[in-house]
């Protein structure tokens, strides 16, 4: 049964961890939702990890839409939630209302999440006030990697670390329903944790966090050249698939497949008029 927002908010300080994964197709998303996760997150890693892009700023609401649709066709009883990528929330309350509504109507998911702090904090109220929940990201926000000056550590100084737990209380107050928290030190994700009524997710923040999300693709092993700091691979899909496309090529070079078994049915008389002619 898919976790409700509520259910997955009185998951905050349980002993049973919330578990997050990303998923950006209906096979993924079917396998995913089979493991058992909490909620599924189509995120704007989507750009990098499926499409080929050179980074999450390339994404749209419509590449977003467009995969989400596809995991809710995979995943039909999982908490859902899609990204709101770059520049599709920060022009205007109505900007981020037109984009949730692409992505509650044709993604078909049930919440949404954004980048930033204090300074989205308008947004996330208007978009709790349409009736739709609302994930905060802190930290290490992809989005932004130009400002940041690329993937590293956040908050590492008391300015920054207080500035971010300043950011958390002011999503938490404008309505979000759980924050995500990458790539913080673990001591800061616990601090947060604890001030916080809302459930922190990490990536990168440590076991002290409410729950934890990572990128499918990393933790399935299909980027075998990179692996971030903050994940770990549970298995390699990469190598797996390689050795199963392997076992066909060489089966199709021997003859051993197709064999009687894929056949499909036609009468004697057929082909033996059509090898008489
Ligand atoms: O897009 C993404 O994959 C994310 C992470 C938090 C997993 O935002």
């Amino acid at each position: 049964m898919a976790l409700t927002i509520t259910e997955f908010r009185a998951r905050k300080g349980s002993d049973q961890k919330l578990a997050l994964l990303t998923a950006y197709d209906a096979p993924a998303a079917r396998a995913v939702e089979a493991a058992g996760i909490d909620a599924i997150l189509v995120g704007d890693s989507l750009g990098t990890n499926v499409l080929g892009y050179d980074s999450v700023v390339q994404v749209t609401v419509r590449d977003i839409a467009h995969h989400a649709a596809a995991v809710a066709r995979g995943a039909t009883d999982t908490l859902l939630i899609a990204d709101l990528p770059f520049m599709s929330y920060q022009e205007s309350d109505r900007q981020a209302l037109r984009s949730t509504r692409r992505l509650i109507q044709r993604g078909r998911v049930h919440a949404v999440k954004l980048e930033g702090g204090r300074a989205v904090a308008d947004r996330i109220r208007a978009i709790v006030a349409a009736g739709v929940p609302v994930m905060g990201h802190l930290g290490l926000t992809p989005q932004a990697v130009h400002q940041l000056g690329g993937f590293h550590a956040q908050a590492r100084d008391y300015d920054s670390a207080r500035a971010l737990l300043d950011d958390a209380l002011a999503i938490q107050e404008a309505g979000a329903f759980a924050v995500v928290l990458e790539a913080i030190p673990h001591e800061l994700g616990r601090v947060v944790t604890e001030r916080l009524a809302i459930p922190t997710i990490g990536i990168g923040a440590g076991p002290a966090c409410d729950g934890e999300i990572q990128v499918l693709h990393d933790v399935a092993g299909w980027n075998p050249d990179f692996l971030p700091r903050h994940s770990q691979r549970f298995g390699d899909s990469a190598k797996a698939t390689t050795y199963i496309v392997e076992q066909y090529v060489a089966a199709v070079r021997k003859g051993e497949f197709p064999t009687a078994k894929n056949s499909f049915k036609i009468a004697k008389k057929v082909i033996a008029r059509l090898e008489a002619e």
